[in-house]
């Protein structure tokens, strides 16, 4: 494994509390007002100099509703005592003047969730949430925070990319991610039947490569799907080589993403991945102890389980290039895929 590219790159996505504002059809969290719970922010610091030690340089944070947890500034201030590279994904309604001064000299970006035009992002998260997140876009520029969107691709929103990418440019936005809606938690249920098929997915990605062409210069984009060429062609980008990792090397070189779910476990990759997979909880051990007993005990299981799904994901030859391959990992769907570049999310 090409192990140099991840060590500086590593992400530790926070996810410190399911408390939201909102409660949103599609959310994998299962986040909304009702919920209570939250992280206490010393586990969350400890947490951190861990994952710096172990060549981890982002922290990203998401929820639940970043925005309303209110350790965030303390736990941001340590990720700004270490050096590293600080996000957060809001829906974007709580960016009172306050708060964003709040975050002055603390983030690098804030990602603001938008979820199509404005019917659509209302179908999903209820009535005026895409006026109570642009009422805030004034402010925000203002600041001056670098700002981006977060679109979740369904089938219903696959046809308001253009505007989305229009309106993320005409905002001032320095970046739009796409991202494929993945049928987990609230959406398994209240938004069935939405999650991007293989046609639908396909036609994401052309639409994509061609607004790349249209307005790549003026904003940055990024799609979550991979390319079936390229993964064959790198399968290190999946974990799924089969070269032997050298003993000595950082965690970070070893899985770029580890995400701290709201109950404190921690898990590699994405929120949800499969709990065989898991390193342990926070508060029952330091992250550091938990990185090491996985580095010996959980590490080959995940590098397997990685392997098997990129073999069975590229066995059709007659599957279409692009696919979700965080989907295919996860286990809840086969031949589907999602990438490896949700560092915002
Ligand atoms: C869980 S939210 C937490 C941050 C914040 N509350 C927000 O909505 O931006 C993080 C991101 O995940 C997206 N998301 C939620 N449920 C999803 C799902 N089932 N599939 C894909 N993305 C999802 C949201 O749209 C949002 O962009
Ligand atoms: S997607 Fe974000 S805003 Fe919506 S309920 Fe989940 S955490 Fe809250």
């Amino acid at each position: 494994m090409g192990g140099c590219e991840r060590v500086c790159t590593g992400t530790v996505q926070l996810h410190p509390t399911r408390h939201c504002n909102l409660r949103c059809r599609h959310c994998y969290s299962l986040s909304g007002p009702e919920e209570r719970d939250a992280l206490p922010a010393r586990l969350l610091i400890d947490a951190l100099a861990d994952a710096r030690a172990q060549g981890y340089g982002r922290v990203s944070f998401s929820g639940g509703e970043p925005m309303l947890y209110r350790g965030l500034q303390e736990v941001l201030r340590q990720a700004r005592a270490l050096g590293m590279l600080a996000t957060l994904t809001t829906n974007g309604i709580p960016l009172t003047e306050r708060r964003v001064a709040s975050l002055a000299g603390l983030v690098d970006l804030i990602a603001i969730s938008l979820d199509g035009r404005p019917e659509t992002h209302d179908a999903l998260r209820g009535p005026h949430a895409f006026d109570g997140m642009q009422v805030r876009l004034p402010l925000l520029r203002a600041s001056g925070i670098p700002f981006g969107f977060i679109f979740t691709l369904t089938r219903d929103s696959m046809d308001d990319l253009a505007w989305v990418a229009t309106f993320a440019i005409e905002s001032g936005a320095a970046l739009l991610q796409v991202h494929p809606l993945e049928e987990t938690g609230r959406a398994a249920v209240e938004t069935r039947g939405q999650q991007p098929d293989e046609l639908v997915a396909n036609a994401a990605y052309l639409a994509f490569m061609r607004l790349q062409d249209r307005v790549g210069e003026r904003i940055a984009l990024q799609l979550d799907l991979a390319h079936r060429d390229l993964i064959r062609a790198e399968p290190w980008r999946v974990y799924a080589d089969a070269e032997p990792v050298p003993g000595d090397l950082p965690l970070a070189a070893l899985v770029d993403t580890l995400v701290v779910e709201t109950d404190g476990l921690v898990v590699p990759l994405q929120y949800g991945f499969p709990r065989a997979h898991a390193l342990g909880r926070l508060g029952d051990a330091p992250l550091a102890a938990l990185g090491a007993r996985w580095r010996n005990e959980g590490y080959g299981g995940f590098r397997a389980h990685c392997r098997r799904v990129f073999e069975e994901s590229l066995l059709d030859p007659e599957a279409l290039p692009a696919f979700n391959w965080f989907e295919a990992l996860s286990g809840r769907t086969a031949g589907q895929f999602s990438s490896s570049l949700s560092q915002y999310r």
